[in-house]
């Protein structure tokens, strides 16, 4: 049980209830309920709402997941759930729940560290991650650089954004444009059609030594662009501000990323967290990774944005290390640190 134990992941910590099944670091169910719908008119997550329909899709979508991997709750080798960071009132549900599975089945319960599952669902689809690894993590809620080792241990945080996360600037930007929420998914398929060199907005701490990023400028850079085009009476090309857009982050990134690697003597670069799923950045990542010699991998879109099956990932590599679980006191901790992976 301990090398390929089967393990049941929660996800709550924004607007995805997220339940995973893996057993190793086999797939068997990854089945999510998103509120989004219910926080588009507000242009954002609404805490309450999150939470409210975390509790409501929780026990269907544990059923829904459970006969996808055919198997039964008493089959559990342990729970895990998220932790943090994230919301947390929507943690908390996820915590409740985990506790009372783990209590009822007299399983292991595992507090896990969300950025740390973004990085453990890439051995679902390509095996033990390579060691170490650079990860670019950049999600709607962080961004940052991280150098791991070995994903059950402490990750060591290079760099991260020192305003506005890279999936938050892509938000913004969509919601300044019209397109709705979530931004990125809109903003990614505009661009496809635009031409990123047709506005040259700032690439802000491009240049700099350190491994930190910054979107708060660019983001009022298109704001003003727009502004203007409107002021002037023109019509504003929205796929061409996408295009230039999504091109001055993805540029910042996959430059920062590559350089960490070849500065840290690193090969291989993991892509990880919502904003990994946008096609430029995973084309440039390729393109710049290929030309310094440097493995690159991503794990499929879907995967990408939060679900369970990531926190079910992590848990497994936790029961197989043999690491210490979390006691049935856990806290919902919505600013746990990105160097703890496991909540106590
Ligand atoms: O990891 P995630 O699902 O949730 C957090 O942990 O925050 O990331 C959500 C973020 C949102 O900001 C969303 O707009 C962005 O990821 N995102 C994308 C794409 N798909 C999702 N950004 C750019 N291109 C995409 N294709
Ligand atoms: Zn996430």
């Amino acid at each position: 049980m301990i090398d390929e134990p089967l393990v049941l992941g929660i996800e709550t910590s924004c607007d995805e209830t997220g339940i995973g099944i893996v057993r190793g670091t086999t797939l068997l169910a990854d089945a999510v309920a998103s509120s989004v719908e219910q926080h588009a008119r507000f242009g954002g997550v609404v805490p309450e709402v999150a939470s409210r329909a975390h509790l409501e899709a929780m026990v269907p979508t544990v059923a829904r997941a459970l006969e996808t991997a055919g198997v039964t709750l008493a089959d559990l080798d342990a729970v895990a759930v998220t932790a943090g960071p994230g919301l947390q009132g929507a943690l908390l549900v996820g915590v409740a729940a985990a506790k009372a599975y783990a209590l009822a089945l007299d399983v292991p319960l595992y507090g896990v560290n969300h950025l740390a599952a973004h990085v453990a669902v890439d051995v679902l689809e390509h095996g033990p991650l390579p060691e170490p690894c650079v990860v670019l993590l950049v999600s709607g809620g962080h961004s940052s650089l991280l150098l791991v080792d070995d994903v059950t241990h402490p990750l060591d945080p290079l760099g991260a954004t020192v305003d506005d996360a890279a999936g938050e600037a892509f938000d913004k930007v969509a919601r300044l444009l019209g397109l709705g929420f979530p931004g990125g998914p809109a903003v990614d398929r505009l661009a496809t059609q635009g031409d990123r060199e047709a506005i040259a907005f700032p690439r802000s701490m491009a240049r700099d030594a350190s491994y930190d990023v910054s979107f708060s400028g660019l983001k009022t850079a298109v704001a003003r662009w727009v502004e203007a085009k409107q002021a002037a009476g023109e019509p504003v090309p929205v796929a061409d501000v996408c295009a230039s857009f999504q091109e001055a982050v993805v540029d910042v990134l996959t430059a920062k990323a590559v350089r960490a690697c070849r500065e840290r003597g690193v090969g291989s670069l993991l892509l990880g967290g919502g904003v990994a799923a946008n096609r430029r950045l995973r084309e440039l990542a390729g393109q710049r990774c290929a030309a310094a010699g440097i493995f690159l991998r991503a794990p499929r879109p879907g995967l990408c944005t939060d679900n369970g099956a990531m926190v079910a990932a992590l848990g497994s590599r936790l029961v197989a290390a043999r690491v210490a679980p979390s006691s049935l006191d856990l806290p919902a901790d919505s600013a746990m640190d990105v160097r703890d992976v496991v909540c106590r």
